[in-house]
């Protein structure tokens, strides 16, 4: 979900609007805006799209020079109108916006019931505003003092901006554990849950930090903490451009970003790699290389998309540089009492660098002793600024929910991060690394030839888009890859689809085989072509449809498979970046022909700030 506020001498109404629709890519169900009028608060939401909240106001226009919006993903309550935010309190003197959860919302509820309040909505959000409006009342105190003494009793994770009727000069924001922005213009301020909404105004933003409180006036911002210190802010620039976060002449976001790949990835590499002279740099992973070498086990924690990342790094760092590797999901990692000692190795990959459950397993680790790396797309994001050490993707912001560049890049910096590790480590022979580097130089120019296979992707997909199953299968490097070319597909074009292991195939899978279900085979050319070759044959014998992504030239798999989509040859440890390009694209057109919202997929957010 997403958070915007304006305080300025511009009306504020179009400004939401805007940023409100830069929010967009986030996910949600719904969206309002909370404006002061000829000293009333109005709240103006509704279910739905941006577009039905402008519906709703019909092209009134509002004078207001302050105001808050929002776009909700529903946690507590079903999306609908009520439960959309802002929220009033009871008496309508205050409106918020919040992101996050307050856990400890169904015994507030249950007090403030008992004096008498009744609510409108089902969410946690209308509760704390509500107690945050008796606080003030029952003390007596200002609106800030009461939102400081309500921050220390409530328990959960939240961002949120308040606005009061009688005070039509401040906007106050708070913030754990979710993250906000606030950008400063010329007398006028902007806040926000990620830079988007705001880059198109002004380069200098503040990052509020865990359990800080901002009073923002038109004339200044004041910080403090919880306990009323006040807070020095520290003013960054953003290096952040608008055609970034625009389509670009692209459909959408999600095709602007497969294609964006060849760059992506590039851009990545940068500065870092330097094949000719055999060398790696990597700035942000210094301090604690030494401890990074001596690691007798590295533990990867991640969501998503991110965590099939750290899989392939899993098959990477133990043939590269010898060393055990564990990848968790940090959902399961946080909540199951891990083994970690003092000095253990722990890699958090996000590519937005807000996902709740990976900071919270990287908090638990650096709380045991832990030494934490980041690999993280969002610069100045909660989890790259907790981590002690780490490499940006500089892959620039991911807006389409589905993630394609960010895996790419993920990918890339893993396998810089680890062959300079083997490296260092002795594990890999100078000409095997020299060797390495120079094909990684050439990624790439594989990923844009691997893209040219977009028409004869888009014939195939209107072949397969009624399937109601899809089985995605590889071996080896390409394993993490049918895991994510079906995670693809399920998020995009809600088609039930499963990765599997290949051979693994046997042990279940294989029941579902007959002549309707397709079976999408990553079968490049690598140490285990001849075996998964076989497994091809299987499904072949079970009137599975095969789909076969092969390395070109390939004269073997063409007579199995229904179908098969080239790809240039590489080393089969940089493979996944080349075989997961056709998935990309398969899944895109699959989605667009069946007429779902390629950059907006049902129920799904782009950043999961809650557990
Ligand atoms: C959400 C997104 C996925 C992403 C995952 C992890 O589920 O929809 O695309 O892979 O979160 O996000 P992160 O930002 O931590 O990589």
């Amino acid at each position: 979900c997403g958070i915007v506020g304006y305080i300025g001498h511009r009306p504020a109404f179009p400004l939401l609007i805007k940023g409100l629709k830069r929010l967009e890519y986030r996910g949600y169900d719904s969206a309002g805006v909370a404006l002061l009028e000829q000293n009333e608060l109005q709240v103006h939401k509704r279910k739905g799209k941006v577009q039905e909240l402008e519906d709703l106001v019909n092209g009134r226009s509002f004078s207001s020079t302050l105001g808050i919006g929002h776009t909700r993903w529903a946690t507590h309550g079903e999306p609908n109108d009520a439960n959309a935010h802002p929220h009033f309190s009871a008496d309508q003197n205050l409106a918020m916006i919040h992101n996050g959860i307050i856990e400890n919302y169904g015994t507030l509820k249950t007090e403030l019931e008992a004096e008498g309040y009744e609510f409108r909505s089902d969410t946690d959000t209308e509760v704390f505003i509500t107690f945050i409006s008796d606080l003030q009342k029952t003390l007596n105190v200002s609106l800030e003092e009461a939102v400081r003494i309500a921050l220390t009793k409530v328990v959960g994770a939240y961002a949120i901006v308040i606005m009061s009727k009688d005070d039509p000069n401040r906007l106050i924001a708070a913030r754990k554990g979710s993250p906000m922005v606030i950008g400063l213009g010329k007398d006028e301020y902007y806040v926000a849950s990620d830079a988007s909404p705001i880059i198109e105004y002004t380069n200098e933003v503040i990052y509020l930090k865990d359990e800080e409180l901002a009073i923002i006036s038109r004339d200044g911002l004041e910080i403090m903490d919880t306990q009323e210190v006040p807070q020095q802010p520290e003013i960054h620039k953003l290096d952040l451009k608008l055609e970034a976060i625009e389509k670009g002449g692209y459909e959408h976001f999600m095709l602007k970003e497969i294609f964006e790949q060849p760059k992506s990835i590039a851009d990545c590499m940068r500065g870092r790699l330097n094949a000719s002279a055999g060398e790696l740099t990597l700035g942000g992973i210094q301090n604690y290389a030494e401890a990074l070498a001596q690691a007798d086990r590295i533990i990867i924690v991640a969501c998503g998309t991110s965590w099939h990342a750290g899989l392939v790094a899993e098959y990477f760092i133990e043939d590269m540089c010898r060393i055990p590797v564990e990848v968790e999901y940090a959902s399961e990692f946080r909540y199951r009492n891990p083994v970690i000692k003092e000095g253990d190795i722990l890699i958090a990959i996000s590519q937005s660098g807000e996902t709740a459950d990976t900071l919270a397993a990287i908090e638990l680790a650096k709380a045991k002793g832990a030494i934490v790396f980041g690999i993280v797309n969002t610069v100045g994001s909660s989890i790259a600024r907790a981590t002690h050490e780490g490499a940006y993707l500089h892959a620039g912001p991911e807006i389409g929910v589905a993630s394609t560049k960010a895996f790419t890049a993920q990918l890339t910096v893993l396998i810089m991060v680890f062959l300079k590790l083997a490296k260092r480590k002795g594990t890999i022979a100078e000409s095997r690394f020299r060797e390495l580097l120079i094909e990684l130089e050439s990624v790439p120019q594989k990923v844009e030839k691997a893209l040219k296979s977009d028409d004869q992707i888009r014939e195939i997909s209107e072949l397969f888009k009624d399937a109601h199953n899809f089985l995605y299968l590889g071996r080896g490097y390409n394993f993490p890859v049918a895991l994510e070319g079906a995670l693809k597909l399920k998020e995009i074009s809600y088609i039930h689809a499963e990765g599997y292991p290949a051979a693994e195939m046997k042990h279940g899978p294989i029941a579902l085989i007959d002549e309707n279900m397709p079976v999408v085979f990553i079968a490049t050319r690598d140490s285990s072509y001849d075996k998964i070759v076989s497994n091809i044959q299987e499904v072949k014998s079970r009137k599975g449809k095969v789909i076969a992504i092969v390395t070109e030239g390939d004269v073997l798999i063409p007579k199995m498979a229904d179908f098969v989509i080239e790809v240039p040859a590489t080393h089969e440890a940089l493979m996944p970046l080349v075989s997961v390009i056709p998935l990309q694209l398969l899944s895109y057109h699959i989605a667009l022909m069946r007429g779902c919202n390629v950059d907006q997929p049902r129920n799904l957010a782009k950043s999961v700030t809650v557990e």
